[in-house]
């Protein structure tokens, strides 16, 4: 899938590599990631206007520190270093490169020197956000030095050559003036063209879809979230009815949740659905157990049967569609490049490795965003689109301690309780998550004239961009009264509602 003429981003192990890549399809220009391992000749065949080498965790002096082929430097197109990709550019081409004493890490101050293509229209001084370990301290012949922070050398450009580099990250929200650094690499130096869109995105997509499935049929395991709905419908478009969803009531999803998205998948998308009921399955293999751990070991083991004897049942078909974003992808395992792992709760892929299926996963190098754009260009309806995300495991990471009916019954009319409340005060489509977890913490309450021991719910509500970082809601004392009131006096066994203050990092969205 590709458009030519684009931007070819070299992964050499950040966090933010794909931050990168998304800043310029912001921009409406394709752009494309490589590993920085992949060999010239696959940089080439994309016909970029010019490289990007992202950032990575590892000194240049580590052993196994990731390396380019320096032919990158020598295509005849621009190329932007950030930060280990600076570091990488110097000491390839002959510059030195010096371990700092210690990281420097945050906000740092940016002090530019004029006269340079890169950073041309900015102000003197920007606030910049910095990661790295390692300092240029010589820049590479023919190499000028346009920015320093008090620290380092912190802007260099070799104008003839078109090469450029920079220690901090303008890929960030936090750098000031980054996406114009951005911009000035892609239009100014490299001179792309924005001929990227949404409906390019999807022409290309059902067609690398409808060529690789060829006459055979696949599968979906639609999840009622956004990103299953968007990847089936993509791949609809591509093969029409040899596409058959699987949409499973594991008894952990919200108050009247299968219900609701059976029909509106079926009525309004116009999917082939085959809705299971295995509510009682579930339930009676997470009967005794808390270890959040097991939980979702056991969801995933179940989850997997269920949906092994319903392919079983529908014959032969080669092909399963995942709706597989970017953010799962790097939290879980490193898959295009040296990203770094974070950690591995994460279901993704976790069907195929005990089914013979290959896998289509048309969303992997987006964010939850540009998916819900790709919806709304594909015609799916509002409340699908803007559905809060919600976890493979359901409700099961939401209920601490032990699984029961009667608890989840409890959990789900809190939940609904914080969604509606939500929902009135306008603030639905205004945060990334809104939902009730219920902790096994007894306190005592006074109701009517009796005392009564009863449960604990948090309320967590978020805002975020990608999950990857959120801050929690400064929501309206009104609001956060209401959601209270209503939970105490509305649902059974609940006496006190707490409000959850912490951000991500270091605490996750989710409790388990
Ligand atoms: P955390 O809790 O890691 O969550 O900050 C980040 C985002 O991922 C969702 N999440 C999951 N999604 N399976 C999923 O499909 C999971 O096991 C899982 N755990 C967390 C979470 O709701 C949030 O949007």
């Amino acid at each position: 899938m590709s458009v030519r003429g684009g931007i070819v981003v070299l992964d050499f192990g950040s966090q933010y590599t794909q931050l990168i890549a998304r800043r310029i399809r912001e921009m409406e220009v394709f752009s494309a990631l490589l590993p920085c391992t992949a060999p010239v000749e696959e940089v080439r065949k994309l016909a970029p206007r010019g490289l990007i080498l992202s950032g990575g965790p590892n000194s240049v002096y580590d052993p196994a520190s990731p390396k380019c082929d320096p032919q990158v430097l020598h295509l005849g197109v621009p190329v932007l270093g950030i930060c280990y990709g600076m570091q990488w550019m110097a000491h390839t081409l002959g510059g030195k490169v010096q371990r700092a004493e210690r990281r420097e890490y945050g906000r740092a101050d940016l002090k530019i020197l004029g006269g340079s293509a890169l950073l041309d229209g900015l102000p003197k001084e920007l606030k910049i956000w910095n990661s790295h370990g390692d300092h240029v301290v010589a820049v590479p012949d023919g190499f000028r030095i346009c920015g320093r922070t008090e620290n380092a050398v912190a802007a260099i450009e070799d104008d003839s050559r078109k090469l450029f580099a920079v220690e901090f990250h303008p890929e960030v929200r936090h750098t000031d003036r980054g996406e114009d650094i951005l911009r000035n690499f892609v239009f100014g130096i490299c001179e792309a063209r924005a001929n990227w869109s949404r409906s390019a995105f999807i022409a290309e997509t059902v067609e690398a879809v409808r060529h690789r499935v060829g006459d055979a049929r696949a599968l979906c395991a639609l999840s009622g979230g956004v990103d299953s709905a968007v990847a089936a419908v993509l791949v609809q478009r591509a093969i029409g009815d040899r596409l058959t969803n699987v949409f499973v009531d594991t008894g952990l999803l919200r108050q009247n949740e299968f219900r609701d998205t059976l029909a509106l998948l079926r009525d309004r998308l116009g999917l082939v659905v085959i809705g299971v009921n295995a509510a009682a399955r579930f339930l009676a293999q997470l009967q005794g157990i808390s270890d959040p751990e097991e939980k979702r070991r056991r969801i995933g083991r179940e989850f997997i049967a269920v949906f092994a004897e319903e392919a079983r049942s529908l014959g032969e078909i080669p092909f399963l569609v995942q709706g597989t974003l970017y953010p799962d992808v790097i939290e879980s395992v490193s898959v295009k490049g040296p990203s770094q792992t974070i950690k591995t709760h994460h279901n993704v892929g976790g069907l195929p490795s005990v089914m013979p299926f290959q896998l289509i996963e048309p969303l992997r190098d987006l964010f939850k965003d540009e998916v819900r754009q790709i919806g709304r260009e594909l015609g799916l309806p509002k409340e699908m689109l803007t559905k809060h995300p919600f976890p493979g495991p359901g409700l099961a990471v939401r209920l601490l301690g032990e699984i029961t009916e009667e608890r989840l019954a409890t959990l789900r009319a809190a939940d609904a309780i914080v969604v509606e409340e939500i929902h009135r005060a306008g603030l639905y489509g205004k945060t990334w998550q809104a939902f009730a977890v219920l902790l096994p913490v007894c306190s005592v309450g006074v109701m009517g004239d009796e005392r009564h021991y009863g449960f604990t719910v948090a309320v967590r509500v978020v805002e975020s961009e990608d999950a990857m970082t959120a801050d929690w809601s400064r929501l309206p004392g009104d609001v956060l009264e209401r959601m209270s009131t209503r939970i105490v006096n509305e649902v059974r066994d609940v006496t006190r509602v707490v409000y959850d203050i912490s951000s991500k990092p270091p605490s996750t969205i989710e409790w388990e």
